[in-house]
């Protein structure tokens, strides 16, 4: 088996890891953006770095590679429809063509097929193409949060209270966003505790994962910018502190419908991962947003506990054979922390530039390590402007996952820093009692 991955984060990192452990073992090819990720390139077979995720490039890579089987990563590939290119050529995907990755890359789209089909979940939203209408809508539904229509790299949404808080800065945000956009989704601005939900989807077909909690904010205790995510965290009961099992059946049931809805609005079967960014509010389970691929840390949370073969479950996903399949994760908990350049998520002038700088890993005793955003050459491991690595601890018990994978990130050396926070018992229940408190009240 001749198995194509596409993507170089740490996310393709534990894919290509879960690959290397199937049996039969196949032989992985890697199609990487920009930089090398030496993690994953001690695991494969050959790799080729391009500036670009061009369909007909990683086409000729695949052919020229024999691949039978495609894994796509992240979602710019999706978006440039390099699932329809492999697909139109016989090679077997997992990760959706571009109509159905509308999902992710259309946030409208997505809102609207939920309308459509009656999906419950979504928050009062309105589509607007023009500022026409707008500021009357906004004088109605303060406080609402403000998302372009696209890929914006996951830095687009404008949350009132948080990015802006008068109508007439909404008003030049929704102005800035339809210069570039071709719309601008007016939601209903929801309060409550985030979790992610990733499930494995072939048709009409839905396995989940275990649930995990992001933490995107850059700093300790949910404070400062919005990043890709600093960190998570998932519990050995498959469950999260503030999710009970009625909410993960209504969290799953939202992504059953969708899925079905998906198939019978474009007229293709999804064949990938989509993972969903669910929120428990006072109202039920909301839906933030749909993504059309493995999160990203949240991937370093599942799995590396999955105990059904991940090759196996591939094949089924694109042998339309899924149903047939018991997906299992081991009951482990797990944390992830990202260990990030000092100055990530901050403006390019509050710190000095560390992009080069050299880090050193020191004995990370038990903890895994994924390679993210940094490059090696003679003279050692150097950062990038990204998340540079992550490491997680895995445990039967969050309270002793969440100590290897601090002391692995403190091990790691250099111009860097980590969320020491994330995953502790005592600050999640500070942060779900503040974000939840009114909840449980009621
Ligand atoms: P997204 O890029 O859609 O994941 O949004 C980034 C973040 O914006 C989410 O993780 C939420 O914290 C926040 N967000 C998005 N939509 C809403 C909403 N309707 N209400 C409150 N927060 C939201
Ligand atoms: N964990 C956020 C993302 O993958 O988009």
């Amino acid at each position: 088996m001749n198995v194509l991955l596409v993507g170089n984060g740490a996310r393709e990192h534990v894919i290509a890891e879960a690959l290397a452990r199937s049996r039969p073992t196949p032989n992985i090819f890697a199609w990487m953006k920009k930089t090398r990720n030496p993690g994953i390139a001690a695991l494969v077979d050959r790799i080729t770095v391009s500036n670009n995720y061009n369909p007909l490039g990683i086409l000729d890579f695949a052919k020229k590679s024999s691949v039978n089987l495609a894994i796509i990563g992240p979602e710019e590939p999706l978006f440039h429809g390099v699932a329809d290119a492999m697909e139109d050529a016989g090679i077997r995907t997992v990760g959706p063509r571009q109509k159905p990755a509308q999902l992710e890359t259309s946030k409208s789209f997505t809102r609207e097929l939920m309308k459509k089909y009656h999906i419950p979940g979504s928050p009062k939203f309105k589509i607007f193409k023009t500022m026409n209408g707008l500021e009357k809508y906004l004088n109605e539904n303060m406080p609402v949060v403000l998302k372009p229509d696209g890929l914006t790299g996951g830095k687009g949404v404008m949350v009132q209270g948080e990015h802006f808080d008068t109508i007439a800065e909404a008003l030049k945000i929704c102005r800035e966003i339809l210069k570039e956009h071709r719309a601008v989704v007016v939601e209903k601005k929801l309060l409550g505790e985030e979790f992610s939900l990733q499930c494995f989807v072939s048709g009409m077909d839905v396995k989940t994962m275990p649930p995990v909690q992001d933490h995107k904010r850059r700093f300790m205790y949910d404070q400062g910018p919005n990043t890709g995510g600093m960190g998570s965290y998932s519990c050995a009961n498959h469950l999260l502190p503030f999710l009970t099992p009625n909410g993960l059946a209504q969290a799953t049931e939202i992504m059953r419908l969708t899925v079905k809805a998906l198939t019978l609005e474009t007229g293709q079967r999804y064949k990938g991962v989509i993972y969903g960014n669910f929120m428990v509010t006072a109202d039920g389970i909301k839906l933030i947003e749909f993504n059309a691929r493995f999160a990203d840390p949240e991937a370093m949370n599942v799995l590396p506990i999955m105990e059904t073969d991940f090759l196996t479950v591939c094949q089924a996903i694109v042998d339309d054979q899924l149903d047939q399949l018991d997906v299992k994760f081991k009951s482990l908990a797990t944390v992830v922390k990202y260990v990030v350049p000092v100055n990530y998520g901050l403006p390019e002038d509050q710190h000095h530039a560390v992009k080069s700088d050299i880090i050193r890993i020191d004995d990370i005793g038990q903890a895994k390590l994924y390679y993210a955003g940094v490059y090696s050459d003679k003279t050692g491991l150097h950062l990038t402007s990204s998340r540079a690595l992550a490491v997680l601890g895995v445990s039967p018990d969050l309270y002793e996952a969440e100590i290897i994978a601090d002391r692995a990130a403190d091990n790691i050396t250099g111009a860097v820093d980590y969320r020491t926070d994330i995953g502790k018992i005592a600050a999640l229940m500070e942060k779900i009692e503040k974000q939840c408190g009114d909840i449980w009240k009621n």
